[in-house]
């Protein structure tokens, strides 16, 4: 365990949590993604395109690892609000602050879980004529997919369990763990 580690360890709030991806783990997998990315997006105008609010760790990471220059816009989208379950009604709560036409779009996202998010968002966002559109999501959980979703870069895929930490949380909390955990007792958290 390293010294980071050892820090988000101490903590006595998340007792409920049981790691499941690694400090090291999730910062090691970055850096493979952003080397792909850089590869693939040589010369393209590129903007990546984090969704809000579950991405903006992965986000921050994840784009100081790309060696091309590119620039960042954010997209706050809601649909499970403070319950487990989507309720299947995507809601945008923030817009981009640019046009994406022409650009060649790279969307960061937390996670794809049902694939209801993912496929709202690219149907709105080919509607401003980018380019191009690529995804990247931190991860997946394939047992709850209930439309195919496009996922060009793909951190790890995780079994159907309630995960939080590292940008994902329940009502609000534990987005700012450095690792990504299950929260095994969600309505007995304090
Ligand atoms: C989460 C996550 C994705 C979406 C994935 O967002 O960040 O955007 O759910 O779920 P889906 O594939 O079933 O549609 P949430 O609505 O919890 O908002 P948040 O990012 O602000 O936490």
């Amino acid at each position: 365990m390293n010294d980071t580690e050892k820090l988000y360890m101490k903590r006595d709030w998340y007792e409920n949590v049981e790691v499941l991806l690694s400090v090291d783990k999730i910062q090691d997998r970055i850096k493979e993604l952003a080397a792909e990315i850089t590869r693939d997006f040589q010369g393209r105008d590129l903007v990546l395109v984090g969704v809000l609010k579950g991405s903006f760790l992965f986000m921050a990471d994840l784009c100081r690892q790309i060696d091309l220059p590119l620039s960042c816009d954010f997209l706050g989208l809601s649909s499970y609000g403070d319950h487990t379950e989507t309720s299947g009604v995507i809601r945008i709560t923030s817009d981009l602050k640019r046009p994406i036409e022409g650009k060649s779009v790279l969307v960061v996202e937390d996670i794809v879980d049902t694939g209801l998010t993912m496929q709202y968002l690219l149907d709105n966002l080919r509607t401003r004529h980018p380019a191009d559109i690529k995804v990247c999501s931190l991860l997946e959980k394939p047992a709850r997919r209930r439309v195919e979703t496009q996922i060009d870069y793909l951190g790890f895929s995780v079994p159907d369990v309630f995960v939080v930490g590292y940008g994902l949380d329940y009502k609000g909390r534990f987005r700012n763990l450095g690792y990504i955990g299950h929260l095994k007792n969600p309505d007995g958290d304090k």
